[in-house]
């Protein structure tokens, strides 16, 4: 993984390598194996999600509500592609190759990041 895309927290940069080895992984699938490979990145994606959401509760992040509401958000948008695209598989090819990685690479930067350095000023490591 890039870099400036690592946050120090291994637990949470591991979800993260993964997403992107699952993301290069469809942006280089064939049509057969597409759609099973977007349901999967969004399986994985709930995963990760729910991981991050469990650390906040149990740390009582300050900013909990902002990053449930991106997470909310993010997952929202993938499904709907990932809709549209059973029929229309164009929608979800567009989104898999010119969107996802900037979607996930903002949310990393702005709001995971944010997680990570409140953790780390408490000595938390995971
Ligand atoms: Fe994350
Ligand atoms: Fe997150």
């Amino acid at each position: 993984m890039n870099n400036d895309l690592r946050l120090g927290i291994d637990s949470m940069d591991e979800k993260h390598d993964e997403f992107l080895a699952l993301l290069s992984q469809i942006q280089s699938s064939s049509a057969d194996e597409f759609m099973s490979l977007f349901e999967e990145m969004i399986q994985h994606t709930k995963e990760h999600f729910s991981y991050e959401e469990s650390i906040m509760n149990e740390h009582n992040f300050y900013a909990k509500g902002e990053h449930f509401e991106e997470h909310s958000n993010l997952l929202g948008e993938m499904q709907y592609f990932y809709d549209k695209a059973k029929k229309t598989p164009a929608f979800g090819k567009s989104y898999i190759n010119d969107y996802a990685y900037e979607k996930f690479q903002r949310h990393i930067i702005n709001i995971d990041s944010q997680l990570a350095m409140f953790l780390k000023e408490r000595d938390i490591s995971l």
